[in-house]
């Protein structure tokens, strides 16, 4: 790639960073927490280039950024505490998880596969700039590579992802410098599931309850391998097949069809070209696909442990173990 944009905070860097991410680039933004690794939500090779950028061994869900709450409305269901929740701290430092939408635009890869999203207005003008001119979700982790710490200005971002993005949006330092305060609202009581730039306290007095949940259930709950809410499918995996058996579904990888995959009752290709960011961006819907044919296993190419190769397998071998 060639190396990244500095675009500065006016009207021209503006239209530069919508223009960038309608095309399915990727913008760091300042937001008032951190600075977000943008991508189009609603693409999912946008979305997967997120995870190749950053690095990532594995597909968490991303936080979809929303330039008001009525177009959150449009992508989640908010019952009465999360509606509350967003009418008292939107814009601000306040990601909510919620049922998707039917209306849902949002890419099955930037929700991992959930039938939740993490929806945030941020507060930050040039982030709610942004948003309303690129006028879709952006799905936006934090914009440093995987286990470096969350960047606070743009030559953090740089230092991390010069040459890795398209551009980064430079609005100096964000005010806050941690990230947003996760609840998540999924019918029954609210869960803090990473304590945040809103305070538990404040939370808790606006509802009237104490929230379920904290930094040691939060923490546990998010750690690699432990997300309980992670999509699984019903039917069973099984990984590196070279030759798919009759009736068994067949999630492929690369230009040759492996034998018996005429007798699939089902076979989709994540990629004849091999390539690993086609791959995750089709992942998660290929799975759902394959897993309502109704055949009781699916069976799996190999693929590669490069690039993002690496998290895709991460998911793929959590699939098979989940039983
Ligand atoms: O302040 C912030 O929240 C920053 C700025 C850029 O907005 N973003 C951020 O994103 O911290 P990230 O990707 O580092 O953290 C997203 C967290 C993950 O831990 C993920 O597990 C959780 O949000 N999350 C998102 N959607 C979720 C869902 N549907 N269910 C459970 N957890 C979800
Ligand atoms: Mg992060």
């Amino acid at each position: 790639m060639r190396q990244t944009e500095r675009l500065s905070a006016d009207a021209s860097g503006l239209a530069r960073a919508a223009a960038i991410l309608r095309s399915g680039g990727l913008v760091a933004f300042p937001t008032e927490t951190v600075y977000g690794l943008g991508a189009d939500a609603t693409d999912a090779e946008a979305v997967a280039r997120i995870y190749a950028a950053k690095e990532r061994p594995s597909f968490n869900p991303l936080i979809a950024h929303l330039d008001s709450f009525e177009s959150a409305k449009r992508q989640g269901v908010f019952d009465d505490t999360a509606q509350k929740l967003a009418e008292a701290f939107w814009p601000g430092p306040l990601t909510l998880v919620v049922p998707v939408a039917p209306t849902c635009t949002i890419s099955d890869l930037a929700r991992a596969g959930l039938d939740s999203v993490g929806l945030r207005v941020p507060a930050h003008p040039l982030a709610h700039a942004l948003l309303q001119q690129t006028a879709r979700p952006v799905a936006a982790p934090s914009a440093n590579r995987s286990g470096r710490v969350s960047p606070t200005d743009a030559d953090h971002v740089l230092g991390d992802l010069d040459g890795r993005i398209e551009a980064v949006l430079d609005g100096g330092a964000s005010p806050v410098g941690v990230e947003s305060t996760i609840v998540s609202c999924l019918g029954g009581a609210p869960r803090l599931l990473r304590p945040g730039g809103v305070p538990r306290e404040a939370i808790e007095a606006l509802i009237g309850m104490k929230l379920e949940g904290g930094p040691e259930a939060g923490a546990k709950l998010l750690a690699p391998g432990m997300m309980a809410s992670h999509y699984a499918p019903r039917a069973q995996v099984r990984l590196n097949a070279v030759s798919i058996g009759p009736g068994e579904a067949a999630l492929l990888f690369g230009a040759e069809a492996p034998e018996g995959t005429e007798a699939a009752r089902a076979a989709l290709n994540l990629s004849k070209n091999g390539d690993l960011v086609e791959a995750a961006a089709h992942l998660f819907s290929y799975l759902r696909q394959l897993d309502a044919s109704g055949a009781a296993t699916i069976a799996v190419s190999p693929i590669p442990e490069s690039g993002l190769g690496e998290a895709i397998n991460d998911r793929l071998r959590r699939a098979a173990a989940e039983r």
